[in-house]
């Protein structure tokens, strides 16, 4: 066997681990996010402990699956029907929850609020607090409101002193806010580094598995590496929820970027207001209410989050630069899509736009990421270069592909509705997504095969 090192230097990003220091991590390539910790063979490495840590919290017998009890019977709702809705449903029995997002984006506020829900309908929640004291908590608690009998606060660290505590108390859901400050004794590495973090998380897995108990770990994203990110959790837990947008923006979207019980890339929609998150009924409405009217570079698209169709405005700018080569920025929208789509467009419509800088921004702090917002973009850039207005009741989507052609994307008959619904005239959309749409009422379809067929509709 080859000699096993003393230390061995962990990237806080992801987990990965290599022998030697190096200043970008190979697996996500983040910079400057080594960290050395001292080397612990993994259990079942070590011969005559294989098997053990899996019978030492549950009895493995073999069960007849016919016997098995669905999940679905066993799901609590949050009191937050937003908040059920990202979670596929409800709070499964027994279920690990990651919430992560980055400092001040109100992960704390969301989990008050649940716990206020949850305690209030009968369960018993413990919140655990390595960040805020009692004091603190009860401050945020009487701002948002809560009137929580059942609600108990434990402000600890030592992950020891938590199961303890969780053992006596027997709570019915945990909070562990944040799981960054949990730390275990028998570890050596410091409080905050993957092994930490993972360690407790693996620890809470047991604990939510073996008793039904549904737990929430709160996490936060790190700019820079000295603390373990939620990234490294994230194959542990069942479900893993990120607040998308800035703290600039008074909406918080909350996403499930994975789900064992339910459709990931779901989202929920909040606002923040003085009262806490706020559920926002019709998030379509709410993401084009600040359109701005008669303006060039604006464009309407339908993109699917989860199962819900969704509204949203792409805005581009097109400006001349001085500088040599022009400049791409997305908000958004990826990066990379955005320089291929501007490419397309210069290669098939003949645009001259390789010198100029071009801006891309998905207004209210949505993050899209679905090929279906193509055409929004294509028609945002042709709308700002050519300075036109595209009408304001009109609304695009469609995949775009190298050659300039328009291609058919999922659920067209979703998005379809969900801008009739809207009140919108006129929908552009790809020609083999047309069929069965002709005769919705109050809004025109129009199938379009390539980008000069949807420049033509458009303008
Ligand atoms: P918080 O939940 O503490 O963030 P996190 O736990 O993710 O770090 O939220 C902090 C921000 O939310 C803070 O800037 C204040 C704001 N806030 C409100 O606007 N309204 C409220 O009712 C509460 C409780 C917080
Ligand atoms: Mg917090």
């Amino acid at each position: 066997m080859a000699k096993q090192p003393k230390t061995i230097y962990v990237c806080q990003e992801c987990g990965h681990q290599e022998r030697k220091w190096n200043g970008q991590c190979r697996e996500c390539g983040k910079w400057n996010t080594f960290v050395e910790e001292k080397f612990r063979p993994t259990p079942q490495t070590t011969g005559k402990n294989v098997g053990k840590s899996v019978s030492t919290f549950r009895d493995t017998k073999p069960l007849a699956y016919k016997e098995i009890k669905s999940q679905d019977d066993d799901r609590t709702s949050s009191g937050i029907e937003e908040f059920d809705r990202v979670l596929g449903g409800g709070i499964v029995a027994g279920s690990l929850i990651l919430i992560g997002g980055n400092p001040g984006i109100g992960k704390s506020t969301l989990v008050a609020q649940v716990s206020n829900q949850l305690s209030q309908t009968g369960g018993k929640v413990l919140y655990i607090s390595g960040e805020e004291s009692e004091r603190q908590i009860k401050m945020r608690g009487e701002r948002l409101g809560l009137d929580a009998d059942n609600l108990f606060l434990l402000p600890e660290t030592n992950l020891e002193a938590i199961l303890n505590e969780t053992e006596r108390l027997k709570p019915d859901f945990v909070i562990v806010d944040s799981i960054q400050t949990v730390f275990s004794e028998k570890l050596e590495s410091a409080p905050g580094s993957v092994s930490q973090v993972r360690g407790a998380a693996s620890e809470f897995m047991m604990f939510a598995k073996g008793t039904a108990t549904p737990v929430f770990l709160i996490g936060h994203v790190t700019k820079e590496g000295s603390i373990a990110g939620p990234k490294a959790l994230e194959h542990i837990v069942d479900t893993v929820l990120y607040f998308e947008g800035d703290r600039h923006h008074n909406h918080r979207i909350i996403r499930a970027v994975k789900n064992r019980f339910g459709a990931a890339n779901e989202i929920g929609v909040f606002e923040m207001t003085n009262q806490g998150l706020v559920p926002v009924g019709n998030p379509s409405e709410v993401f084009l209410q600040e359109r701005p009217e008669g303006a060039s570079g604006s464009v309407v698209t339908v993109c699917m989050e989860g199962t819900r169709p969704m509204l949203v405005e792409v805005q581009a700018l097109v400006s001349s630069t001085n500088y040599g080569t022009g400049r791409r920025m997305a908000q958004g929208f990826d990066y990379n899509r955005t320089s291929l789509l501007i490419a397309v467009l210069e290669k098939r419509l003949g645009f001259q736009i390789s010198n100029d800088d071009i801006f891309i921004n998905i207004a209210g702090g949505l993050e899209v990421s679905e090929p279906a917002a193509d055409l929004g973009v294509i028609a945002s850039i042709a709308s700002s270069f050519k300075n036109l207005q595209i009408p304001p009741e009109t609304a695009v989507f469609g995949e775009v592909g190298l050659t300039g052609e328009v291609r058919g994307v999922l659920q067209a008959q979703s998005r379809a509705r969900e801008a009739q619904t809207l009140g919108f005239k006129k929908l552009i959309l790809p020609m083999s997504n047309r069929k069965g749409l002709e005769k919705l009422l109050g809004i025109r379809v129009v199938g379009v095969r390539n980008l000069e067929e949807a420049m033509d509709e458009l303008f």
